[in-house]
């Protein structure tokens, strides 16, 4: 496959960075957003706290990460200690506290993998998401953010690829296909893989934050502001990233033998870490490591026929960033 391929990205590429900088900007949700985000969450934690004094609220997910589109849903973490009480009960009682008062549409999903409160603020139109001490998630939600601050292509590519995931039906975990988690993580690895690389591998360096969370040890470099602009001496465009990142996930990745690992800052062989077969319902087709959660594959909800799926998608838009005049247009054309 990779062979028959030539290496060469069409001599025009650069000159599409305009309108792909326009979609990206055009995604960017407007400050008055951030600021209605803000008063939800502050409107959360009067209600939570009349109950629990103790208790915290942590925004987390695309709202806190940098790489929220405008117009999305907000993930928010409470953080609690009620040793006598478990995790299904607590979502009851919080779904109570809220339905009091003016929000709409609260409902508790304690079946879920991961139990929540789902609401509406009818004023500020936002709609979220409350888990109970999903910690990893915060320190996680933290990592991406610093990452992001490194170098703004980033943000840019993760904006691009999370649209076009959305406009293909590629981000849809419930059918098989990747979380926009499993996206920007895709992105930070592609990233730190282009020679000069662009983003560094902030969990291989001398911590200067250092968190102990379910008993997983979350150390890393945040002090990304020391590192002046990292990735200076690489010149690549944003169009010819997004050229490359599909490039990549269509033609060079080694499906059945290589992990993708932010942690590491490099690919990891399936066989060091026994993911070389189905356990479970977990099938290892491709497989990408949680930065934190080692033994987490972001990549075990693909199975057999979504596989096939996701890398139709990504070689046809690796074709289009090659051949197409107008790739913009094609690359997000609803599937
Ligand atoms: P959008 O809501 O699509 O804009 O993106 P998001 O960044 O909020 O991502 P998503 O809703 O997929 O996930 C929310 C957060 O959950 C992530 O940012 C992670 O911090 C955390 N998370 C941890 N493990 C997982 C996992 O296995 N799958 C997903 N989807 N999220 C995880
Ligand atoms: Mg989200």
């Amino acid at each position: 496959r990779t062979l028959k391929r030539q290496m060469m990205c069409r001599r025009d590429i650069d000159s599409l960075s305009v309108p792909f900088l326009s979609i990206y900007e055009s995604l960017i949700p407007p400050e008055e957003e951030k600021l209605k985000q803000k008063q939800l969450l502050g409107l959360l934690e009067k209600l939570v706290c009349k109950e629990w004094p103790m208790a915290r609220l942590y925004l987390y997910g695309s709202c806190a990460n940098s790489f929220g589109v405008s117009k999305s849903d907000i993930d928010v973490c409470l953080a609690i200690q009620e040793a006598d009480m478990d995790k299904s009960k607590i979502i009851m009682k919080l779904a109570d506290i809220l339905q009091s008062d003016n929000l709409q549409n609260v409902q508790a999903l304690t079946r879920a993998r991961v139990p929540i409160v789902k609401l509406m603020d009818p004023v500020t139109g936002i709609s979220c998401d409350i888990c109970i001490n999903n910690l990893l998630a915060v320190v996680n939600t933290k990592l991406l953010r610093d990452y992001a601050n490194i170098d703004a292509r980033l943000r840019q590519l993760a904006f691009i690829i999370k649209h076009w995931a959305k406009s293909r039906g590629v981000n849809e975990t419930y059918h098989g296909t990747l979380s926009s988690y499993a996206y920007v993580l895709m992105c930070i690895h592609f990233l730190q893989q282009r020679r000069p690389a662009i983003l560094p591998c902030l969990q291989g360096m001398e911590p200067t934050y250092s968190v102990t969370v379910d008993n997983v040890d979350c150390a890393f470099f945040d002090k990304v502001e020391k590192l002046g602009h990292f990735g200076r001496h690489n010149k690549e465009t944003i169009a010819h990233l997004v050229w490359g990142f599909f490039y990549y996930w269509a033609y060079c990745h080694d499906y059945a033998n290589s992990v993708i690992s932010v942690r590491t800052g490099s690919t990891i062989s399936k066989r060091d870490k026994d993911w070389t077969r189905r356990v479970g319902n977990d099938r290892h087709l491709i497989c990408i490591e949680d930065p934190f959660e080692i033994s987490h594959d972001l990549g075990r909800v693909v199975d057999k026929h979504s596989i096939k799926v996701l890398r139709e998608e990504f070689e046809r838009a690796a074709d289009i960033m090659q051949y197409d005049p107008n790739p913009c247009v094609k690359l997000f054309e609803p599937y």
